[in-house]
């Protein structure tokens, strides 16, 4: 039986505040495994927040296995105010001094097929595999409000169901190119979470809830790890539908 936890926090500082202390706890009960732990971070403007409050954070022993990956990137170079990458760097990689080492970013500004097949081998190469898909310790994800997550759109949801750890996808108002990682991976993690905030997606959140409208069209509603192990973050606008 599938669970779902939902938290929910009056407002994005709240709910970063919040998700930066379980990060703390999920760090200190990793620390003593004597394996890398590999975590997936979302894209997009809502862990922006999560990533602000880390700069300040004063743990950086907490990350020393630690290894970080991206779900989706923006085909754009790193300097580009679209990178997911570029911002995470400049946000609190940099600040935390994180060791590059540790940091695999999709190359946004490569050819994308040649990068979704370089990203995939990198990470059935790091990571364990289980069923042909690498394991995540722990993805982070947002969703849009259209209902799509890490880059899979409603247009493309075929693309969930790829036996490709990574694949190319375009947003369907820009055409912008995508790399992401595909619905295997994401149901393979021992951990995912939801990160999701703001008015506009709240119809989308209750559909998925509920069960109701179009909720079989929104990639979101297929996140379902098979470790049964998914958290939302939501702060109280996301959930105003419910
Ligand atoms: C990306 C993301 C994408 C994002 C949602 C929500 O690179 O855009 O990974 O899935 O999480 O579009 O974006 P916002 O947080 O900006 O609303």
């Amino acid at each position: 039986m599938h669970r779902r936890r939902h938290y929910i926090y009056p407002d994005l500082d709240t709910l970063a505040a919040a998700f930066v202390c379980e990060l703390n706890r999920f760090l200190q009960e990793t620390r003593g495994l004597d394996r890398p732990v590999h975590i997936a971070l979302s894209g997009g403007s809502t862990p922006l927040a999560v990533f602000r409050q880390l700069a300040l954070a004063t743990w950086p022993e907490e990350w020393e296995n630690v290894h970080l990956w991206w779900g989706d990137e923006r085909c754009v170079p790193a300097a580009d105010p679209e990178s997911n990458y570029g911002n995470s760097r400049k946000l609190f990689l940099d600040p935390l001094n994180f060791p590059d080492v540790r940091i695999h970013p999709i190359r946004g500004e490569d050819d994308p097929e040649l990068e979704a097949q370089r990203y995939s081998h990198l990470l059935m190469g790091q990571l364990p595999v289980e069923n042909g898909f690498p394991v995540f310790d722990w993805i982070w994800l947002g969703m849009g409000e259209d209902g799509h997550t890490v880059s899979i759109f409603p247009d493309q949801i075929e693309l969930w169901g790829s036996d490709q750890p990574c694949v190319v996808a375009s947003h369907p108002k820009t055409g912008q190119r995508r790399i992401t990682i595909t619905g295997g991976v994401i149901n393979a993690a021992r951990r995912v979470a939801f990160l999701v905030a703001g008015e506009s997606k709240a119809h989308v959140v209750n559909e998925i809830v509920m069960k109701e409208g179009n909720y079989l069209d929104y990639p979101a509603f297929y996140v379902t790890p098979l470790s049964a192990n998914l958290e939302w973050y939501l702060d109280m606008d996301a959930t105003s539908w419910m």
